[in-house]
């Protein structure tokens, strides 16, 4: 490998085995991008470059890490979710598509007037944050894992947002009126909550299990809906009136979550599918 137009072919050549073409091109252009600098269209018209020793050391240092299973947003530390940048870090789980929907449909909903957010299973903060760049009120993200919080505190940084986060266990605050922010009002509560089952463990992707944090996203197989349970009692609490609730779910168990819900005294329940056509999104309201 000497100059840029070798970088592709070097890449296909040593991650044919690990990855399918399309994905390999795809992390060639991302390390581009990050090492050089450069575009897809730049590394045409500066093809004939030549490569820089440490340019070459951190090529084969990324393919190295993708041989790995390595996510190529914690590899370069970051990703880009509803048009900004985010900070990737081990300990948060990496933003996906599905859920930047989820964010477009809640300001969607919420453009008007002036509201109190709250985020639970913050991560890395991307809800949240991108709520605070999109809308008028006040936000605050909670999490149970000091290791995501750091990253969403990073990431309220880097976007100049102005969130509130605070270290919560949502499954075990009890009524302990220290926790404050479980007892303030909220106009819209939103969670992204673990809920991929145990036994779906299996058919996980390795760059998903080897590397993301399983508290993001596993629950036992038997107590599948515990987060959406806690949330939604405690929701109830402190929802204002009309206030709404969003969840992102497990595209297989819509109809369950629904029914949680009505069971709850919810009302105006609404499902909806993601881009790939699966059950993603609940949003339901307290009367
Ligand atoms: C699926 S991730 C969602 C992260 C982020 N909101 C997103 O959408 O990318 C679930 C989050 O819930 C947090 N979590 C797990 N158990 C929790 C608990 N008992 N209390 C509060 N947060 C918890 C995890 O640390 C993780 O950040």
């Amino acid at each position: 490998m000497k100059t840029i137009s070798d970088i592709l072919p070097f890449f296909l050549s040593e991650l044919q085995v690990f990855y399918r073409e399309n994905e390999i091109k795809s992390f060639a252009y991302i390390s581009i991008k990050h090492i050089l600098n450069m575009s897809k269209s730049d590394t045409i018209i500066h093809s004939k470059k030549i490569l820089e020793e440490d340019q070459i050391l951190r090529i084969k240092s990324s393919i190295s890490s993708l041989k790995e299973y390595e996510p190529i947003q914690y590899i370069f530390k970051e990703t880009e979710f509803y048009k900004r940048e985010f900070y990737c870090m081990y300990g948060a789980l990496i933003p996906r598509p599905e859920t930047e929907e989820l964010v477009d449909w809640i300001i969607r909903d919420n453009k008007e007037t002036k509201k109190n957010y709250l985020d639970v299973g913050t991560g890395s903060g991307c809800i949240i944050i991108s709520l605070c760049n999109n809308l008028k009120g006040n936000f605050t993200g909670i999490d149970v894992s000091r290791d995501a919080l750091r990253v969403a505190i990073s990431n309220n940084d880097r976007n100049e947002t102005n969130v509130n986060f605070e270290c919560v266990d949502v499954l075990n605050y009890e009524e302990d009126f220290s926790v404050s922010n479980l007892n303030d009002k909220y106009d819209v509560i939103v969670s992204n909550p673990p809920y991929v089952l145990n036994s779906e463990k299996e058919q996980m992707q390795k760059n998903v299990l080897d590397w993301e944090p399983h508290i993001a996203l596993f629950v036992e197989d038997d107590d599948s809906f515990i987060f959406y349970n806690r949330i939604a009692d405690r929701a109830s609490k402190i929802l204002n009136k009309k206030g709404l609730l969003y969840f992102e779910i497990n595209e297989r168990f819509g109809k369950e979550i629904i029914e949680l819900l009505e069971k709850k005294g919810f009302v105006n329940i609404e499902l909806k599918k993601d881009i790939n056509d699966k059950d993603r999104m609940i949003k339901a309201m307290w009367k």
